[in-house]
Order: structure tokens, then sequence, then C-alpha cells
């Protein structure tokens, strides 16, 4: 990137007025269009015909299990690593032939990768110095920076006297600084304890707000992804399994991995069969019976029910199932019941209510399936 396009790419009248985020320039919002992406690394395909679009000015997650290829996608964006196939547009631009500072992508790394020897203003300094800016402008885009992360008072520190989460900050800082168009962060939360990540996962999203700032957030977290992220693509072997809002995609998985994946699910297998009463579920275990809703699909596949889709009937009736509490788990606002009912497991989410009696282990209950909480998935 040099400083011509990069100061061309800004909008600053735009600058947001709020707060420290005066000084904070906005970036005009891009979009970024992935198109039949593949890459390898020499024999082993890592990433498969990869087909994404990501929206201007949205924060959209790269979620999927360890090895996936998450870093492996967010890398070719940036421009490291073997050539992909494929295309990767910029607001309609192929950046193919572009080297990864010809950019204007921003990339965070999980490790922060900060300096050393170098202390928090001449680490956020480091890009625009490279980029040759002229000294009076590093130093207000390094204050800036620093500002917009709430780290201004922490200029002349060394990094090694930082915690994990001001390092962070300093990292997203340095790469704030040089105004790219992309945000790339890649588990930028992983180092973090519980409570930090969750107070810095919220810090993000408002930054992430105030510059409009097109972002792309690698993680294996879905909580971390659904809480913060517009939309997220599931990534499993190198393959989009599914894009979405997290709501959509918790509510509606297509596959069994995507409904595993995102959050707990119990996971039937069997058939399903139009009948005079409308489309009925049968396991193959061939204990369960349940109706479903209208527009499920016909044939061989698997019922996924949400633990908390199951609930506990006060009474027994003709649209209830027997169980038996085998056990528990309390998570606090809910307790997790592994419940035996017509020679299956299924886990059932009670919400936890303060002084209300839980239930234990040997007590029967009837258990309740609302058709609008069991999807079909046809195999
Ligand atoms: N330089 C490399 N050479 C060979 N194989 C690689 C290289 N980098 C990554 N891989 C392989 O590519 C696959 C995807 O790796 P990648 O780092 O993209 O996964 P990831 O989804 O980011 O996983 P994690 O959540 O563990 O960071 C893995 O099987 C990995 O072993
Ligand atoms: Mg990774």
């Amino acid at each position: 990137m040099n400083t011509a396009t990069s100061t061309a790419s800004i909008d600053k009248d735009t600058a947001c007025a709020a707060g420290t985020a005066a000084a904070a320039p906005r970036v005009a919002p891009v979009r970024i269009d992935i198109e039949q992406l593949t890459l390898s690394f020499g024999e082993t395909t890592v990433l498969k015909g990869i087909d994404l679009s990501i929206e201007p000015g949205e924060f959209f997650a790269f979620l999927g299990p360890s090895g996936s290829g998450k870093t492996t996608l967010l890398r070719a964006i940036a421009g490291f690593g073997p050539t992909p196939r494929g295309r990767i547009l910029i607001d309609g631009a192929d950046i193919a032939g572009r080297m990864p500072w010809q950019r204007d992508v921003g990339m965070v790394f999980q490790s922060y990768a900060l300096w050393p020897h170098l202390n928090v203003a001449r680490n956020v300094a480091y890009g625009l110095e490279e980029r040759r800016v002229a000294r009076p402008e590093i130093k207000a885009r390094v204050h800036a920076a620093l500002e917009l992360v709430g780290m201004a008072d922490y200029a002349l520190r060394y990094p090694s006297q930082l915690s994990g989460g001001q390092q962070q900050r300093i990292a997203l800082a340095r790469t704030i600084a040089v105004e790219p168009r992309v945000l790339l962060l890649d588990e930028p939360l992983s180092n973090l304890d519980a409570g930090l990540r969750v107070q810095m996962r919220q810090e993000l999203l408002q930054l992430q707000r105030r510059l409009g700032i097109t972002t792309i957030f690698v993680t294996h977290d879905q909580e971390e992804a659904n809480t913060i992220c517009d939309r997220i693509a599931v990534l499993s072997a190198g393959v989009v399994q599914q894009v979405g809002r997290p709501a959509d995609v918790y509510d509606n998985p297509v596959n069994e991995f995507v409904a595993r994946f995102l959050g707990t699910a119990n996971i039937i297998a069997g058939h399903t069969q139009r009948t005079a009463a409308g489309i009925v579920f049968a396991s193959d275990t061939g204990t369960l019976r349940l109706p479903l809703a209208d527009d499920a699909g016909e044939g061989r596949g698997h019922l996924v029910i949400r633990p908390q889709g199951i609930s506990v009937a006060p009474a027994p009736s003709e649209q209830t199932i027997a169980g038996t509490v085998r056990s528990a788990e309390f998570l606090g606002g809910a307790t997790r019941y592994n419940i035996e009912a017509n020679q299956l497991a299924l886990l059932v989410d009670i919400k936890h209510i303060r002084g209300a009696p839980d239930l234990r282990t040997g007590d029967q209950v009837a258990l309740s399936i609302p058709p609008a909480q069991a999807i079909f998935l046809a195999a």
C-alpha cells in the first residue's frame, strides 16, 4: 500500500466526533468477493473452492475447528502464503498480483508480533515509517490510533511492560494506524483470560463500528463469533459449510457438522413419512415417532433438536414422551439433564430459577417436543 492510495481511501470528513474517537478516520467501506478459491500446500489441498461475499462495513467471522483452513484463508486475502487459484476481489478489483503491502489490508496476528525492543509508540509507527509517511503525520496518526484503543498514556512503555490485553490493543492500533481498507483479525482474543475476552470483544465491536471498516474475524469459539459478528461462515476441512447470521445458522443448520459445531444438539437418525396426520419422523431405533412441521422433507436423515427445544410437561399426555432423569449438569442459567426416553439419551435444558426445585436422578418426567423445535436434515 502506498500512502497516496491509503489517504485517498479515507474519508476524513466523516471522522467520528464521539469522545476519543474524534481523531479516528472512517474508512470508505469496501466489499470483498472470494470466488472459487483453492489453495494447496504441496499435495495437500487445504482450501477447496471457497465462495464468499462480504458486504462493505460488515463484521464477518470465519468459524471452524482447528485445521479447517481459517488462517490459510485469511493469509490468502492478506497476500501471504502460496498463490491460490480462484479470485479475491476488493471492491471489484482482483488483488491477485498485488504484494501484501499493496492490498490495503491490515492483519492482526494471533501472537500480536510486537517488536520487543521498540516502545509502544515506535511499534505503532513502524508500518508508517516503512511507508515513508512524513514525521509530523506519523506522530499524529500514532497518537490517534493509541487514543482509539485507549492506550495513549502507554506510548513510552515496552511490550514486556504490558498485559496481554494491552499488547493486543497495541497490535490493533499498529494495524489501524496504516488505515487499511480491510481488517483481518486472526484469533486476536485467544491469549486473554475469560473476563478480558468478553470485555475486549465488545471494545473490538465498538471500534469496528466507529471505523466502519470491513472486518474478518477468525475464531474457533462459536460464542465469540455469535456475540460480535454480523454474519459467519462455518468452515470445515477447507469447505464453507454455511454462511448466515449467527441466529439463523444456529436455528437452521444445513448439516450435522454445523448443528454440532454451533452449540449442543440432540441428533437422531431416522426417516420421515407423510401420514394422514402430516409428516412424521420415526427414529432408526423404532422407539420415537414425532410429528414434524408440514414443510419438513421426506426421506432418510437426521432430526436435530436443541436441548432448550425440549421441555418438561406438567403431566403426561398422548403428545408427551416418558423419560427418566439419568444425570444433571448445572450450567448457571440452566440445568442440562441427560434424560433416557424411549431408549434414546436426550439432553434437555431447563431454565434455572433460584429457589425452584431441580429434577433429581431417577425422576420420571413427561417430555414435550414442539414440531417447530425439531429440524429434519435430509441425508
Ligand atoms: N505452511 C504449511 N505447510 C503445510 N501445511 C500447512 C501449512 N500451513 C497450514 N497447513 C495445513 O493447512 C490446514 C489448515 O491450516 P490453518 O492454519 O489454516 O487452520 P486453522 O483453521 O487456522 O486452524 P487453527 O484453529 O488451529 O488455527 C491444516 O491441515 C494445516 O496443517
Ligand atoms: Mg489458525
